[in-house]
């Protein structure tokens, strides 16, 4: 297949525009990081990209797909949510749009109505979000467990997520368990023992909500140094409400990915400059709990490599759109257009330490979205806005 006629075309391949991703490559005067090519054609093999360039230089096929002019990206890459679970907070939300704050607290609700769920209604539940997020451009999502907390329920949710991603993160270690409240180095005991036992199968991540009221830093290392030696590789949620150890324990742990990352100190952005581990933004949770942004601009000109993801989950951040968290990381995050899309596409692949997606160069997964648009900068100009028209996943037509 050869789709041709696309006005403007996102390859994140370096190559074309800027250095190394680790490199300086937000700096002025760099170009875009996009390696966009105008009047482009990409060429389709399978599930596999196999030509980007000037259409005029396409290799010749019968199966032509006229773009008629629109945009063409790779398809969002949603390096984090929380998708296995039950009901909604409605009355949280409400509550704090008048003036309540969030606390972790709230996730004890999601936990009990996840509980009382039969397996049927949670994976109808995760078909549905899937669907919602596909529709709006994602092609590659990463989700946990964390509203189980018990063996079962832990188990339980991985199994189900692993039937619909690759990308499936071991999060038991969420809150301190109900159960467990009165003892959490019990908790403690049971998510790197017996629950991580019965969890490691189904999952390639392991994940830990380090902040106050959720794990410490000394119990956040103790349970991502026993997955690692099950074989699950860290991401940690840091930094989120307050500051704390989270970012330099990912650094230290080499986590892909420390997530949220709202309060740094100076020594968390440069042990993050200085380590593989990306840093994730989620302003979805921002936006949703009136908090203040994580500052995006700090460490891009640090060189930090930044991914924008959704977080999608009842209580904190209930969107499944990349392009509304793209529209508000431009608007108030200090990103540019050309930045937050790198970061929903490439930034997202390299939290989940994937080369085969992400971008569009020969090699690639034939992952991507045509907008009804010109070019990727409509998704901030035009927030809002459903500009995902097309959605090809492995090559083949979806949306
Ligand atoms: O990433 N921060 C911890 N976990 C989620 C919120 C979960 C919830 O409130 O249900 C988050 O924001
Ligand atoms: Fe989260």
């Amino acid at each position: 297949t050869l789709i041709t006629n696309i006005a403007s075309l996102v390859t994140n391949d370096p190559s074309l525009g800027w250095g190394s991703p680790r490199s300086s490559k937000f700096e002025s005067g760099g170009g875009s990081p996009l390696g966009l090519i105008q009047d482009a054609a990409v060429a389709i093999e399978g599930d596999r990209v196999v030509w980007t360039g000037d259409q005029s230089k396409a290799p010749a096929t019968d199966n032509r797909v006229d773009a008629g002019g629109r945009a063409v990206i790779p398809g969002f890459v949603d390096s984090h949510s929380h998708l296995v679970f039950a009901g909604d907070r409605t009355q949280e939300f409400n509550a704090r749009m008048s003036g309540r704050q969030y606390s972790a607290g709230g996730i004890r609700t999601t936990v009990a109505a996840t509980r009382a769920a039969s397996d049927g209604e949670l994976e109808a539940n995760l078909t549905r979000y899937l669907h919602e997020a596909l529709r709006q451009g994602t092609t590659t999502f990463e989700t946990k467990s964390g509203y189980g907390l018990t063996v079962q329920d832990e188990a339980r949710a991985l199994r189900i997520a692993a039937a619909h991603t690759d990308e499936v993160t071991y999060l038991g270690a969420h809150i301190v368990s109900p159960d467990h409240a009165d003892d959490p180095a019990s908790y403690v005991a049971l998510v790197t023992g017996e629950m991580l036992d019965a969890c490691a199968p189904y999952a390639r991540w392991i994940d830990v909500f380090c902040e106050k009221g959720a794990f410490d830093g000394d119990q956040a290392r103790a349970i991502l140094t026993a997955g690692k030696a099950k074989g699950l590789h860290p991401r940690i949620h840091a930094n989120q409400l307050s500051y704390g150890p989270g970012v330099q324990l990912a650094v230290e742990l080499d986590a892909a990915s420390a997530d949220h990352c709202t309060h740094l100190t100076d020594a968390d952005v440069d042990a993050l400059a200085n380590s593989a581990t990306v840093a994730t933004l989620l302003p979805g949770a921002e936006f949703s709990t009136r908090a203040e942004w994580p500052n995006a601009r700090r460490l891009l000109d640090a060189g930090v490599t930044v991914a924008l993801s959704t977080d999608c989950n009842p209580g904190s951040s209930f969107t499944s759109s990349v392009p509304f968290c793209v529209a508000l990381a431009v608007r108030d995050m200090g990103m540019t257009p050309d930045e937050a899309l790198w970061s929903a596409t490439a930034g997202g692949a390299a939290a989940l330490r994937r080369d085969d997606i992400g971008r569009l160069t020969p090699g690639a997964r034939a992952d991507l979205l045509l907008l009804d648009a010109p070019s990727h900068v409509h998704l901030a100009y035009r927030p809002g806005v459903p500009l995902v028209s097309e959605v090809w996943r492995r090559g083949v037509r979806e949306v």
